[in-house]
């Protein structure tokens, strides 16, 4: 018997539970992994406080790293032995020992370590996909970026920066605003004391900018659009702050007929190829040292509770990991 967290109605942090479970050997298309580490992601709130609806009861958690324990028939491409890193459905990644599908997990080069794969599988694949795929940024342009000393938000800054960007970041206090400073983001407005809008008009000389990346939704949503360039693109990947409001298709030529998404990076890595291009740039991007994971944060997995206290409580910066 191994231990994991479990939870069987959705609701506050308390609903998860740290028991024994059976964990099985590995069917067809199967690996059994001994985790190292799991990511902690906002996405994971959604999904235990039932924004996200599961089945029930289930485990939680979508990103991790380990190594590979035993494999079912016909996995071909993974061995006993291999580290592992993944970052996706089904849920479960929050456990000492897990059965999962293998084409979900993708082999760690050497210079990655089980614990910066699971504090960045998740997280460093959505900044990725959100910068190369869903609006492949150019060098020169100038984007905003909310909640930028978060977990996505410190890879994001790094990562851009690293492509010639220019970030504006908002953060919710001064400490934030240095780190996110630390971490290239070049101007940093503070959200809860300043009108983000009027900065970034101010930022960019009333032009404005081509494309906001938001994933707080309720609160910046509407403002986002107000901060977009003529034809610019809001990207809402994210409702830390609640789901925002309904928006009419006429709001978007309103504002200049801007373009709207909401992206899932599971849509972007669904394929075997598409999920190994994915990660592949981020091992690539990591391994240069031009994009570092920052772990702020460990917690015993034991304690996952405390952890998302914390997350919800904005107490966190960069990534957080559970150690099993
Ligand atoms: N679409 C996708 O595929 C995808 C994939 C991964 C992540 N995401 C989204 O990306 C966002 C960041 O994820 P993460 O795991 O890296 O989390 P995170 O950014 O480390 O934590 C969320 C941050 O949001 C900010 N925030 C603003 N209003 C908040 C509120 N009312 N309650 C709590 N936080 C609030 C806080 O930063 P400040 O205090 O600085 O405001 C907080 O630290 C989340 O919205 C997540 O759902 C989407």
């Amino acid at each position: 018997m191994v231990h994991a967290i479990r939870f069987h109605e959705a609701g506050g942090p308390e609903v998860m539970k740290w028991e024994e479970v059976e964990v099985g050997d590995p069917g067809p298309g199967e690996i059994r992994v001994k985790q190292t580490a799991a990511g902690l992601n906002f996405i994971d709130i959604y999904l235990r406080s039932g924004a996200r609806p599961v089945p029930m009861p289930n485990g939680l958690g979508l990103e991790g790293a380990g190594e590979i324990i035993a494999v079912g028939e016909g996995v071909s491409d993974l061995a006993v032995g291999d580290r592992i890193g993944y970052a996706d459905m089904p849920l479960g990644a929050y456990a000492e020992e897990r059965v999962m599908p293998a084409k979900i997990a993708v082999k760690l080069p050497d210079g990655i370590s089980d614990e910066q794969a699971a504090a960045m599988m998740l997280k460093g694949m959505t900044v990725q996909f959100l910068i190369k795929s869903c609006f492949p940024v150019q060098q020169g342009q100038t984007v905003l970026w909310h909640a930028a000393a978060g977990g996505v938000g410190l890879i994001a800054c790094q990562w851009l920066n690293h492509l010639g960007v220019t970030v504006i970041g908002t953060v919710g206090s001064e400490e934030k605003a240095e780190l996110a400073r630390a971490h290239g983001c070049h101007h940093t407005i503070n959200y809860k004391d300043e009108d983000f809008v009027a900065q970034v008009k101010e930022l960019t000389d009333g032009a404005g900018v081509p494309v906001v990346y938001d994933s707080v939704g309720k609160d910046t949503l509407r403002g986002s659009m107000e901060c977009l360039q003529r034809r610019g693109y809001l990207i809402s990947f994210g409702n830390a702050s609640g789901a925002p409001d309904p928006v009419e298709l006429t709001e978007l030529s309103a504002h200049g007929s801007i373009y709207a998404a909401r992206p899932m990076l599971f849509d972007f890595t669904a394929e075997r190829d598409e999920l190994l291009a994915c990660a592949g740039d981020l091992f690539e991007v990591v391994s240069s040292g031009a994009v570092k994971i920052e772990i702020n944060q460990r917690y015993p997995l034991s304690e996952t509770v405390q952890a998302h206290i914390d997350l919800v409580g904005r107490k966190t910066t960069g990534s957080t990991i559970l150690m099993a």
